[in-house]
């Protein structure tokens, strides 16, 4: 049942519902999730379906215009998001400020930010031209600014963009691409990286992209919302799961050390929780989950990689589903669960992991805005709290105190 509490406020009264258990922030069309099915789709299109059958481009064209293109459209749309992967010289240099260590997600924040700097002249937020360009200049120039995220880190050149790859194998070129060394894009690889994209495109009123809304709704600029969004989604028990989850494997390392984990998970006093594992929405399982456990698979027949973790993470699933305590709380494996496995076999980071996400949200974050500004009447979101503090105290100069 939902409660239209819009004329509530109006008449002094307001719900008190701490972490949004209950509350819907807003209406959209653009992602559909059924928490106790395990259903998740996009503009009415199964998660499943857009994995198997279609490319993250076409899933961000699908997202942010609310039908799938035809030929002509998507060969526009294409091309519009290669004319802007390029950075701007200046920005490039604007890495150099930052310290080699610093994880890739604190840089990420700094120059997604600093954007709207270098694009000050087409920041009107009224102005729907400005809106869309703002759009493709973020999601086509995410993946450069990822890898220029890690390739400083490590010391080594940038990379530029080349275009005529697709957005998944351009991003591993520049991600893994070195001087004086040809670099051919695995297929597989290409394909598991693209499906990654797709399963983090848009996840609807998650935490960053809630705040990517609310720092919209004020009429702040699209680049500083979704370095807003970036920030939120860096927490463990959000983006940052994935990297947290791969950790806690490493951690368990075999399989004989499990019990001592699910034990931990369990026990009230140890603020240990099993990563990759329970999710706000889903109560049955995460979509996203099953299609990225054949990745992961694919993936590392591919490489022939044989990954011990990997024996771990199935294991600890496999305890986990038939273990009361898991299963009274509906405690299933998340998209995150497998993920970190999949791209460690890549070679990617695990400081990165996140960096990814973000990449591939980049998109969602974008179209909630879009559609958010786009509402008749729309309203700077200003939530209410419960005040337990004093009141109406007697202040006194300090020398009085005692
Ligand atoms: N391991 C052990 N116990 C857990 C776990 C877990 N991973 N997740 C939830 N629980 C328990 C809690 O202790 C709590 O128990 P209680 O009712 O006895 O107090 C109960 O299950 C409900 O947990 P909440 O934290 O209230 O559930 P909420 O919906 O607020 O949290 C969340 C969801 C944050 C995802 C949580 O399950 C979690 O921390 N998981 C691990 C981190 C993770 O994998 N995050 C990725 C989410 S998916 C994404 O962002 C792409």
């Amino acid at each position: 049942d939902v409660i239209d509490i819009r004329t509530l406020g109006q008449t002094g009264y307001f719900t008190y519902d701490p972490g949004f258990l209950a509350t819907a922030s807003c209406e959209s069309s653009i992602t559909f999730i059924d928490g106790d099915k395990g259903i998740l789709e996009h503009r009415g299109y199964p998660i499943s379906q857009l994995a198997d059958k279609s490319d993250y481009l076409e899933v961000c064209y699908l997202l942010l215009n609310g039908t799938l293109p035809d030929k002509k459209q998507f060969d526009e749309f294409h091309l519009t998001v290669l004319r802007h992967t390029m950075l701007h010289e200046q920005l490039v240099q604007f890495y150099k400020g930052f310290r080699r260590d610093s994880h890739p997600m604190a840089t990420l924040v700094g120059v997604v930010g600093a954007l709207s700097s270098f694009y000050h002249d087409s920041l009107d937020i009224t102005n729907e031209e400005h809106r869309e360009i703002a759009a493709f200049r973020l999601i086509s120039k995410m993946p450069t600014l990822a890898a220029m995220s890690f390739k400083y880190s490590t010391g080594q050149p940038f990379v530029y963009p080349d275009n005529s790859l697709s957005y998944a194998g351009n991003f591993l070129k520049m991600m893994f691409a070195v001087p004086c060394e040809e670099y051919v894009v695995n297929p597989v690889l290409e394909s598991a990286m693209d499906k990654i994209l797709i399963l983090h495109a848009d996840h609807e009123q998650n935490a960053s992209t809630s705040t990517v809304r609310l720092a919209g709704s004020s009429g702040a600029n699209p680049f500083a919302c979704i370095a807003a969004g970036i920030a939120s989604l860096w927490g463990p028990a959000h983006g940052g799961a994935n990297e947290a989850c791969l950790e806690m494997l490493e951690e368990i390392g075999s399989v004989d050390r499990i019990p001592e984990f699910i034990a931990r998970a369990k026990d009230k006093d140890d603020p240990f929780r099993l990563m990759g594992f329970g999710h706000r929405v889903y109560k049955n399982h995460d979509p996203r989950a099953t299609v990225m456990r054949k990745t992961c698979h694919d993936v590392l027949d591919d490489l022939n990689i044989d990954d011990p973790l990997l024996d771990v993470a199935m294991e600890l699933e496999r305890i986990a589903l038939e273990d009361p305590y898991f299963v009274d709380k509906k405690l299933y494996p998340n998209v995150d669960f497998y993920s970190g496995i999949v791209l460690r076999a890549m070679g990617i980071p695990r400081t990165m992991f996140t960096v990814i996400f973000a990449t591939a949200r980049t998109v969602g974050w974008i179209s909630h805005w879009k559609e958010m500004l786009d509402q008749p009447g729309q309203k700077i979101g200003r939530p209410r709290q419960l005040y337990t503090g004093e009141v109406g105290l007697e202040f006194e100069h300090v020398v009085e105190r005692c």
